[in-house]
């Protein structure tokens, strides 16, 4: 009787010390039993915002990314300024341009009403933009889950550890790979730039350079709508990829071939260096890209998320609780 005991008492300890190690890794079941209506509930808040602007889808796998890179896939990037917080969304690369919070915000209230206190800002964020690519004819893939919100931000890391437009192909592989990602993730990952919209201040400097890496009519029509001096027309928008703006395709590949990346960071990618082969194999094979994307944000959604006891849940994503 007491054997019997003990080996149930065995495997009932073994059962908690394999679930309290799993909870360290995020899955993909995370909220079947606390909140089996959390993806449907965040895919419809996705959904009706890109139904209203389709650009939303965009701004929303940006996010998410802009999220990963500074102190990992946290939601700090959504924490708004207070007395021990400054915020990220003042750092240079995302005043003025990044943008969905309010999406994110929605499908987060409308999540609260269901199963408060349960589901993170952190994984809304990384569901979000997988829903997003799936209606722009992007691919999808199952989102990992069970991230937890972070209780700081730094406007500092946001600073130095998200890439600028002016960034050589070392400096970007150098970054992206001290977050764990390969120089093939990083451009199937640019490969969402295929939709979307950038400000004429971020692309100024290529189009009037006259430089031997840019496509001459391309530059010409990107000129119309970006006058040539500072503080003029910086924020008028152009479509990254012109050709199918809406769609997720492998278009901005093919671009990049004939020099008509929009942003320097973009042409990078293809100028004789390393990266040239990705790009061609990319822009000849969609559903290789597609895959490889795909791959790359389950990869990028990995990138130091707080899981267990770490961190918190907020109730309001803006806010530390
Ligand atoms: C490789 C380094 C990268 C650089 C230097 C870069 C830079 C930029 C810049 C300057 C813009 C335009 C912002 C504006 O004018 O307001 C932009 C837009 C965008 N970026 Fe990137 N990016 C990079 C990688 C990525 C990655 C890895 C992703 C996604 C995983 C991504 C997704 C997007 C999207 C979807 C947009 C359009 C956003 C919108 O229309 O709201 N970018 N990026």
């Amino acid at each position: 009787m007491s054997l019997v005991i003990s080996r149930a008492c065995v495997a009932v300890l073994a059962v908690l010390l394999f679930s309290s190690a799993c909870q360290a890794q995020l899955s993909s079941t995370f909220y079947d039993r606390t909140c089996p209506n959390a993806l449907s509930t965040i895919r419809s808040a996705v959904r009706t915002a890109i139904a209203r602007e389709r650009r939303m889808a965009a701004s929303l796998i940006r996010l998410h990314f802009h999220d990963c890179f500074v102190q990992g896939c946290d939601a700090s990037i959504l924490l708004v300024d207070a007395p021990s917080i400054t915020s990220e969304q003042n750092a240079l690369q995302n005043k003025g341009s990044a943008r969905g919070y309010e999406v994110i915000d929605k499908a987060k209230s409308d999540v609260e009403k269901i199963c408060p206190g349960v589901v993170s800002c952190a994984d809304i964020l990384a569901v979000a933009a997988r829903d997003a690519s799936e209606y722009v004819g992007g691919p999808s893939w199952t989102a990992k889950l069970g991230r937890r919100d972070s209780t700081t931000a730094s406007i500092s890391l946001a600073s130095s550890q998200l890439p600028r437009f002016t960034a050589s192909l070392g400096s970007l592989i150098e970054l992206f790979g001290s977050k764990g990602l390969s120089a093939r993730d990083m451009v199937a990952l640019s490969g969402s730039h295929t939709i979307g919209q950038a400000q004429c201040v971020t692309f100024r400097d290529r189009i009037y350079s006259n430089a031997s890496d840019i496509h001459a009519g391309f530059a010409s029509t990107r000129r119309r709508r970006c006058p040539a001096n500072f503080g003029n027309g910086d924020g008028n928008l152009a479509a990254m990829d012109l050709v199918t703006p809406n769609s997720f395709d492998n278009n901005y590949f093919k671009n990049l071939m004939q020099k008509k990346g929009l942003l320097a960071s973009d042409q990078v990618l293809f100028s004789g260096g390393s990266t040239d082969g990705m790009v061609s194999e990319y822009s000849r094979n969609p559903s290789v890209f597609k895959s490889d994307f795909a791959a790359a944000m389950v990869k990028m959604g990995d990138i130091e998320p707080l899981t267990g006891s770490a961190g918190i849940i907020r109730k309001v994503c803006s806010l530390v609780n």
